[in-house]
């Protein structure tokens, strides 16, 4: 879709300034710092950045199934925060908003491929006989229609992964959300499962939203988002490659203006503490200062006399006590 197409539908999902912090006794660690995200009906997209990130707590807390520490989630269809509804409402409101796919696929064992694809349908309420309509469909579209009544045991990874695509999709949902889809497949198996989701978004028009480290699902997307410890960094449009995400990459700028600089580029610069910025025309220079900033220099405070002292010197001159 051309992303002047897409500025002028609503949102399916409009994610507004969320932090998440995860905190047991001893440690916390903030996932996520300020993210704001928008997709729009029938995109496809995908989230890439290094592990640890925060891709798949961006997903899961998209997904509803974990809830942020502050800041909003709007699904379509739903007029409030979805982050305010209780545990039930959510997963009610989940059915028809988005269909969840991950790494390793939740299929009951002894169920077959027909009975998991329509289970999530039973449990939404859905009419038999609409559920059997989409079953089949579903079915027919993930190509298992000859494998029916085989059980996720008699399965492959790749077959496994598209039962339970068809399952995500039986109450007709929005949206898929995907978390590291392809990772426990062979690049090949995986090219198969991309290339269901690419028929499920444009059969279908479901939009797709895949967390990913693989080249292969960048690749396929038509925007991809770079979120580097817990901030969107930056976001680029399709043709996308993992090695260089210098050569299409749009820096993201906040609500409050602020920007963040790549680790790589700000590596290669040493890791400045600050930079020169210009405007010339309608370019931003950013540049490295030709001269240093006059810093302060630390000091500590004598506990003893309250002496000032330089933090280099260690020892009061004044009454001669060590300054810690
Ligand atoms: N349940 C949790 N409790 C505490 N910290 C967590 C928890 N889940 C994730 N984290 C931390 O939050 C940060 C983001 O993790 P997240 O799993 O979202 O990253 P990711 O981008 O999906 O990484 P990967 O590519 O390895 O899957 C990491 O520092 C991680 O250690
Ligand atoms: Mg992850």
């Amino acid at each position: 879709m051309a992303a002047g197409q897409s500025q002028l539908k609503m949102p399916i999902l409009n994610i507004e300034e969320v932090y998440k912090i995860y905190q047991s006794e001893k440690t916390e660690t903030i996932a996520l710092r300020g993210v704001s995200m928008t997709i729009y009906p029938g995109e496809k997209v995908a989230l890439i950045g290094p592990s640890g990130a925060g891709k798949s707590t961006l997903v899961n807390i998209s997904a509803g199934l974990l809830p942020p520490t502050s800041g909003k989630i709007f699904w379509s269809g739903i007029s409030r925060d979805i982050s305010r509804l209780s545990p039930e409402q959510i997963v009610r409101a989940r059915r028809k908003f988005a269909g969840l796919v991950f790494q390793e696929t939740k299929l009951i064992p002894h169920l077959n491929v027909v009975q998991n694809v329509k289970l999530g349908g039973h449990l939404a309420g859905m009419e038999n006989k609409e559920i059997d309509e989409r079953c089949d469909m579903l079915v027919d579209l993930v190509g298992l229609s000859e494998r029916k009544k085989h059980r996720p045991g008699m399965l492959s990874g790749g077959e496994k992964q598209r039962v339970a695509l068809a399952a995500a999709l039986i109450t007709n949902p929005k949206l898929v959300i995907a978390d590291e889809v392809t990772a426990s497949l062979d690049p090949l198996t995986g090219e198969h499962v991309l290339d269901v989701l690419d028929e499920i978004n444009r059969e279908l028009g479901v939009a797709l939203l895949l967390a990913t480290h693989a080249q292969q699902v960048a690749s396929r997307a038509e925007r991809t988002i770079e979120i580097e410890d817990g901030v969107i960094l930056a976001t680029h449009d399709s043709n996308i490659r993992l090695r260089d995400l210098a050569g299409t990459r749009r820096l993201a700028v906040d609500n409050q203006n602020r920007i963040s600089i790549p680790e790589d580029m700000m590596k290669i610069l040493d890791n400045p503490k600050n930079l020169k910025a210009q405007l010339v025309g309608q370019q931003i220079h950013l540049s490295l200062p030709t001269t240093e900033l006059y810093e302060p220099t630390k000091v500590h405070t004598c506990k003893v006399c309250g002496t000032l002292v330089e933090s280099g010197s260690r020892v009061c001159k004044e009454c001669g006590v060590v300054v810690t």
